[in-house]
């Protein structure tokens, strides 16, 4: 992953500009930062840890320059260690990378027969020695980047300087995200467009095969066909304000809390009217969806849960097939396109690598059209697909998902009911019901956020425990799963979900009274069916925390606890039941002193393989 930022300015120091930028990419990885800039001479500052460290070492250093690139790492070759961090050098050159280097290897043996020595154990170490040697032939830094990145293969967004060249920026991108900020009497790049608000909305998205060359004053783009392009200015609207912590301990408990409000803005898109309207899928949805035949949802970690509830919906509500795939497996398998599938991708960041991947596999293999249901407008995912939904959650800043889930299940329960109505299969009645329950949904999750206590109580049980089993049946089961994932990702607690009828096929054995099971159980035709895999829990000596409708009956008893549900609408329950299983993920979290919002070893946008 590894977030990037750079900046070349007439009238002060950059410094500050990357520091600041960083701390907005430390979502992209945090094991380590590092800036450099030329003042002079190649100066640079590498440190293990956040950013906040890196901050502390420059200020010692008293690092200054006109021109500087910065970069948070997510290791991917080489342990966290300063050795590995970036930048990296090259004689006057230096890099910071986003990205893999798939032919790294080859390129070390080549470049150390040129007589180059190897500092660290990264794929990025490559890049800074062939983009040095190439300036040997070539006499521009943009010349010898262009050079070098066509004998790069795998993902890449770089940012190169050079002592020699201090007027020049160069950058490129190859399956990476990248942009450029235009400033006034500077200018920028970055991985994300919040790198740059604090100095410039004007932001300009590279595509793949593009390489920049980045002056005070002048910004010139090569395409991969070797021709000077003009990319198109967009301007940001992403709110500084959006990403503060308010009066919360961590950005995902206010997550937590945003959801009723990220509900209700997503759902501005209905505001009363009183029928659905194809169009807020895009103008091209209604002649789309009504000649899809069938669906396919590929998706990754949270946002793979989001589909596999949608599979439930569309299938029920609609009477279409409705296949769901990990993205990272669909990408590799030989899959049998039907030309009347329509393709949705879904994704909070729309740049995670291997949704974008399959999404690229997916059409390649000639599919009806594409529909993307993100969290971030403009995202490589968006740009790619035919259509596309945008959640409005606003910045997700924790890793672990929460609102963004929420909201992508609002926008597919939308989906399978615009699917069902233009294929005849929702009455008028059931329409209005429909909308009438999302509607009311915000206030819902209003009352389960009250839940709170209770579910404090719960986390204060099980956060000295090792390992949990979550249960669910139907279109709960993938909420169990969603439950299992916060959990085990923030609070690192081994957890496993299960569909609740499979328990006795195996994961029966492991049930004693160490092994919490927590069930999720909404009001619906398989409730007593799960009241039953309930008892086989307890009948083995299994603890049982269960999220029960208020009006099914589950008595509390020794061994186990009930939380009543407020009352939710069948075919939106999966949203409701959520919400405790996340708060349980973060309060236990929060008893083991973790760092909830950047959980050891991931990080909030993957966008490598
Ligand atoms: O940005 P995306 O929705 O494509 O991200 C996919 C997963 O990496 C993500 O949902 C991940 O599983 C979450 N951190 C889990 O909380």
């Amino acid at each position: 992953m590894c977030g990037i930022v750079s900046a070349i300015s007439a009238t002060r120091n950059v410094v500050p500009i990357l520091i600041q930028g960083l701390k907005r990419l430390e979502y992209r990885g945090y094991d380590s930062a590092g800036v450099a800039v030329i003042n002079g001479k190649l100066q640079r500052v590498r440190s293990v840890g956040r950013v906040i460290a890196l901050e502390a070492r420059v200020a010692d250093d008293h690092l200054a320059g006109d021109i500087g690139i910065a970069h948070t790492r997510w290791a991917t070759h080489g342990v966290a260690s300063e050795r590995n961090a970036h930048p990296h050098i090259s004689g006057g050159v230096s890099v910071v990378h986003n990205g893999i280097i798939e032919n790294h290897a080859e390129m070390r043996t080549r470049l150390r027969d040129m007589g180059y020595e190897f500092l660290s154990d990264t794929d990025t170490e490559v890049i800074v020695h062939l983009v040095h040697s190439k300036l040997n032939s070539t006499t521009t830094l943009h010349s010898a980047v262009r050079l070098a990145v066509t004998e790069l293969s795998g993902a890449y967004a770089i940012a190169v300087i050079c002592a020699d060249d201090p007027q020049h920026l160069v950058v490129a991108r190859n399956g990476a995200p990248l942009l450029l900020g235009l400033g006034n009497g500077e200018n920028y790049a970055a991985s994300d467009a919040a790198a740059l608000v604090a100095v410039t909305r004007q932001i300009v998205y590279l595509e793949d095969g593009d390489c920049a060359d980045i002056t005070l004053t002048s910004v010139q783009i090569i395409d991969a066909q070797g021709k000077t392009v003009q990319r198109p200015i967009s301007r940001t609207t992403q709110s500084d304000a959006a990403v503060e912590l308010g009066g919360y301990r961590h950005y995902m408990q206010k997550e937590i809390f945003e959801q009723p409000t990220a509900v209700a803005n997503t759902l501005a898109v209905i505001q009363g009217d009183d029928s659905l309207t194809p169009a807020i899928f895009g103008t091209e949805a209604e002649r789309v969806l009504r000649t899809t035949k069938a669906v396919l949802i590929i998706a990754c970690g949270t946002s793979y849960h989001a589909a596999m509830v949608a599979r439930y919906w569309i299938e029920s509500l609609a009477g279409m097939a409705c296949s769901v795939e990990i993205a990272s497996e669909y990408r590799y398998r030989e899959p049998v396109a039907n030309p009347h599938t329509l393709v949705i991708a879904i994704s909070q960041s729309g740049e995670t690598a291997d949704t974008l991947a399959a999404m690229r596999y997916a059409k390649s293999r000639g599919h009806l059209a594409s529909l993307s249901i993100c969290n971030v407008h403009e995202s490589s995912l968006v740009r790619a697909t035919d259509l596309h939904f945008l959640t409005q959650a606003g910045p997700e800043i924790g890793v672990a998902s929460t609102k963004a889930f929420t909201t992508q299940l609002v926008a597919l329960s939308l989906l399978a009911m615009l699917i069902a109505k233009l294929h005849k299969r929702l009455s008028r009645e059931r329409e209005q019901e429909l909308l009438n329950d999302l509607r009311y949904l915000p206030t819902t999750l209003c009352r389960i956020l009250e839940l709170e206590p209770q579910i404090e109580r719960w986390a204060d049980k099980l956060h000295t425990l090792d390992h949990a089993l979550f249960l669910g049946r139907g279109m709960h089961y993938p909420i169990a799963m969603e439950g299992a994932l916060k959990l085990k990702e923030i609070s690192y607690i081994h957890a496993e979900a299960y569909a609740a009828g499979e328990l006795k096929h195996g994961p029966l054995a492991l049930v004693s009274a160490a092994m919490p099971v927590i069930a999720v159980a909404p009001r619906n035709t398989l409730i007593e069916k799960l009241k039953s895999n309930l008892q086989e829990v307890r009948a083995r000596g299994g603890e049982l925390y269960v999220l029960a409708d208020r009006n099914v009956r589950i008595d509390e008893d020794e061994g186990m606890h009930v939380i009543r549900m407020p009352d939710s609408s069948g075919f939106l329950s999966p949203i409701a039941y959520t919400l405790p299983l996340q708060l349980l993920a973060y309060h236990a979290a929060v008893r083991r002193s973790n760092d909830v919002d950047k959980p050891r070893n991931l990080a909030k946008s993957v966008t490598v393989e």
